[in-house]
C-alpha cells in the first residue's frame, strides 16, 4: 500500500468516526498526509514528561503568527505562562481542570486592539471607529491564530486543549498577566505530548451545517435526533448534568448536554469586564 492509499483510509477512517458519513477519498488527493492529521484532530488532557523544545515552541508561534489577520491588523498576543505559582494562580480561578497545572506548556491567547489605538494616537489619527467590531475583530484574530498554533502542534506530534475557562474570573487573569486596556485573554491553551491515542469526538452531520446558497434548518430536528443517537452509541457521555434538577434522561446525547449546561448562568459578569477594559460593545 503506497502512502497516499493509507492517507486516504486515514481520513475516510477519521471523517467516518466523525460525521458519521462514508467519505470516498480519492488517494490522488493532494496533500492527504496533512488533512488526515486535520481530520484526526482531537484535544488531549494528558500528557508525557517530556519536554518541549524551546526552539520547536518558538517556531510553532512563528506558525501561528502567521495565520490571515484581519486588515493586517495582527491583533492577537500570546503570553506563555512559565512561572508555576502564576499559572497555579490562574487554575485557582477555574474548578476542576487539574490538566492545566500538568501540561508542560501552557499558553494565554489575546486579543489585543490596543497597538491598533496606540499607534492612531502616536500617528497623530482620529479614531472615530469605538465599537462593537474593535472587539470582535481582535476576538477573531486570537481564535484563528490559536487554532492555527494547534494545527501546527498537531503536526509536530504534539496535543493541546484549549480553555476559555480563563475568562471565568477574566478580570483576575487579566491581573495577573498585567493585560492592559483593550487586551484581553481569549483563551489559554495546554500543550505537550500526548500521553493517549487520538479520540475522534462525533460532530454534527454536513448537512446540519454547511448549506448551499441559502441558511436551512427544516431537517434540523431530525439531523439533531440522528446525531444524538449516533454519539451515545460510540461516545456516551458518562454522567449527566444536575439530574437532581433535569431528572435521568433515558437517552442522554450531545443536545441534552448542550441544553442543560446553557440553562445554568456562567461568564455573566465578561460583558462588564470587557467595557472595563475600554471596549465600546454598541
Ligand atoms: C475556544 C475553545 C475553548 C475551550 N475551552 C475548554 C476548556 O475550558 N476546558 C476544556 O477541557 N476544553 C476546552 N475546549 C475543548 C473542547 O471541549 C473540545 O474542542 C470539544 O469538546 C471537542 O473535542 P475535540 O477538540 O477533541 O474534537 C475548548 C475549545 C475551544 C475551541
Amino acid at each position: 500500500m503506497t502512502s497516499e492509499d493509507d492517507a486516504a483510509k486515514r481520513v475516510s477512517a477519521a471523517m467516518e468516526k466523525r460525521f458519521g458519513e462514508r467519505m470516498v477519498i480519492d488517494p490522488a488527493t493532494p496533500a492527504l498526509e496533512e488533512l488526515a492529521r486535520m481530520a484526526e484532530h482531537c484535544s488531549h488532557r494528558k500528557w508525557t514528561d517530556r519536554p518541549l523544545d524551546p526552539g520547536l515552541l518558538r517556531l510553532l508561534f512563528a506558525c501561528a503568527l502567521s495565520a490571515p489577520s484581519k486588515s493586517d491588523l495582527q491583533q492577537t498576543d500570546i503570553i506563555q505562562v512559565i512561572d508555576p505559582s502564576k499559572r497555579q494562580a490562574i487554575v485557582d480561578t477555574i474548578e476542576d481542570m487539574d490538566w492545566i497545572m500538568q501540561a508542560p506548556v501552557f499558553l494565554v491567547f489575546c486579543g489585543n486592539n490596543r497597538r491598533l489605538r496606540l499607534i492612531g494616537r502616536w500617528r497623530g489619527k482620529p479614531f472615530p471607529n469605538d465599537h462593537l467590531d474593535q472587539f470582535f475583530n481582535a476576538a477573531c484574530d486570537a481564535a484563528m491564530i490559536m487554532s492555527q498554533f494547534i494545527r501546527a502542534a498537531e503536526a509536530v506530534g504534539l496535543g493541546c486543549c484549549p480553555i476559555s475557562h480563563v475568562r471565568n474570573h477574566a478580570a483576575k487573569v487579566a491581573e495577573l498577566l498585567a493585560l492592559p486596556d483593550w487586551v484581553f485573554p481569549f483563551a489559554g491553551l495546554c500543550v505537550g505530548y500526548p500521553a493517549r491515542g487520538n479520540r475522534i469526538t462525533p460532530r454534527l452531520p454536513l448537512e446540519a451545517s454547511v448549506h448551499a446558497d441559502q441558511y436551512d434548518e427544516t431537517r434540523l430536528p431530525e439531523l439533531l435526533d440522528a446525531y444524538d443517537r449516533r454519539r451515545h452509541e460510540v461516545q456516551p457521555y458518562g454522567k449527566q448534568r444536575d439530574p437532581a434538577r433535569f431528572g435521568t434522561a433515558e437517552l442522554y446525547g450531545w443536545s441534552e448536554d448542550k441544553a442543560r449546561q446553557y440553562a445554568v448562568p456562567e461568564r455573566q459578569s465578561f460583558g462588564q469586564f470587557v467595557r472595563a477594559k475600554g471596549f465600546c460593545l454598541d
